[in-house]
């Protein structure tokens, strides 16, 4: 397993912690991870039950403003949302700009910094309002973003959000939609992509979010701060992991489907392989989202027949869960294990999955980043080192 020590040690004043395994970087009271008893909870409320019964646009309020709302505040912040879903038409311009192959994820965090550059007006981290409106426009606008990129890159023409639909309804409208049909909402859909949305909607101090506030305690504003997280969270070790865990799947099947031996190769560390969707740095223990979404994938799943990749994953992770070297290092399947397929079944090319997890992870960040700015005790992130380069020395007489 993770050899603390190893990484940690102690210099004069400074710590050297690789990676901040052992490090808080600052105190919230927003989301509650129990990595050994495998518990996850915002706001003081289990996921368990946020999944079964809430929405994402609760959800979000709940971690944006600190309890759940009313129904009457539920419903004003489900208007201004709608009010707040279109993109200046400006904006259509980058889209334009942007080349057709790519990464919907580097459209996704080109387009919300250039987003700061319409709103001058709410730039200033210390005004509340400003701070407020941002949100609004963030939370009403990134999934319009989202659905962009995505249209674009199918060389499809971009469709206008619609006042008659929600969040992940007008997403859904926006992304799968023709200009010349009437839009039929899969509600099941509907329902898997809020569920999975609430999931991803939170995780404490992961690598995006610690990126969030990061770059926001140095008072640049949400646009600024929300762009760098997106780009920390495209990496394949963090939510980039969902799409690599499909080209895994993909792999291994057209390799033969040889489950016991792509394990064996990933015990022999054989060219750095790796069992994507499996580990975590906190969660030593069955990570509380991926039972749920276990379970989703099942469901969605069976309705559309039989799926080899569902069934390689299934095994994948049996065999790993039986295998000393997953179990002495507490391996285990993590949130995005099974999203990917789930992704794949709704109609999202795979360079579309981390943007799903940006749309889902966005209320956390935002969160987070009021916390930040709103606490007494912020100061400017700014970690030390241990330097380990050369001695003093002069430079050459020529
Ligand atoms: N497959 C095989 N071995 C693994 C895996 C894996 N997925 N993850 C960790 N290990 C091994 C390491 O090689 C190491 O073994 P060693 O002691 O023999 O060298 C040991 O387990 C500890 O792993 P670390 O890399 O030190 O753990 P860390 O906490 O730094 O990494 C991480 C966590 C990045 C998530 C890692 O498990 C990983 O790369 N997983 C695959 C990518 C992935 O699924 N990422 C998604 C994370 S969840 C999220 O962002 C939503």
């Amino acid at each position: 397993g993770l050899d603390i020590s190893a990484l940690m040690k102690t210099t004069g004043d400074t710590t050297l912690d690789v990676g901040f395994v052992n490090t808080a970087s600052c105190q919230s009271a927003i989301t509650y991870i129990d990595g050994e008893a495998g518990i996850l909870r915002y706001r003081g409320y289990p996921i368990e039950q946020l999944a079964e019964q809430s929405s994402f646009l609760e959800t979000s309020y709940l971690l944006i403003y600190g309890q759940l709302p009313t129904a009457e505040e539920l419903a004003a912040f489900d208007q201004r949302l709608r009010r707040h879903t279109l993109l200046v038409e400006d904006m259509k311009n980058f889209f334009d700009g942007f080349p057709r192959d790519a990464h919907p994820m580097s459209v996704l965090s080109s387009a919300v910094s250039a987003l700061g550059t319409f709103y001058q007006d709410s730039h200033d981290p210390h005004d509340p309002e400003a701070v407020e409106i941002s949100t609004i426009r963030l939370m009403a606008k990134l999934p319009t973003i989202a659905s962009y990129a995505f249209r674009k890159s199918q060389g499809q023409s971009l469709l206008y959000p619609s006042n008659d639909y929600n969040l992940v309804e007008n997403f859904l409208w926006m992304t799968f939609g023709q200009p010349t049909e009437q839009y039929e909402l899969d509600a099941d859909l509907a329902k898997a992509l809020d569920l999975l949305f609430i999931l991803h909607a939170d995780h404490e101090q992961n690598c995006s979010t610690s990126t969030v506030r990061l770059v926001g305690s140095s008072e640049a504003n949400l646009f600024a701060s929300i762009s760098a997280g997106i780009h920390a969270l495209s990496g394949p070790l963090h939510g980039g992991a969902n799409s690599a865990v499909l080209s895994m799947l993909t792999k291994i099947k057209n390799e033969g489907g040889d489950v016991a031996d792509f394990v064996r190769r990933v015990k022999n560390k054989e060219d750095g392989v790796k069992l994507m969707g499996f580990g975590h740095r906190v969660y030593k223990n069955y990570d509380p989202r991926a039972a749920i979404v276990k379970k989703t994938a099942h469901e969605l799943l069976a309705k559309a027949g039989d799926n080899p990749l569902l069934d390689l994953a299934m095994q994948l992770e049996q065999t790993a869960l039986e295998d000393d070297y997953f179990v002495e290092r507490k391996l285990y399947p993590n949130v995005d294990f099974y999203t990917g397929l789930i992704y794949e079944s709704m109609g999202f090319p795979s360079n579309m999955f981390t943007v799903l997890f940006a749309i889902g992870r966005l209320p956390g960040w935002i969160a987070q980043y009021r916390e930040m700015i709103t606490d007494p005790a912020t100061k400017i992130g700014r970690p030390r080192q241990v330097y380990v380069g050369s001695p003093a020395r002069d430079y050459p007489q020529r």
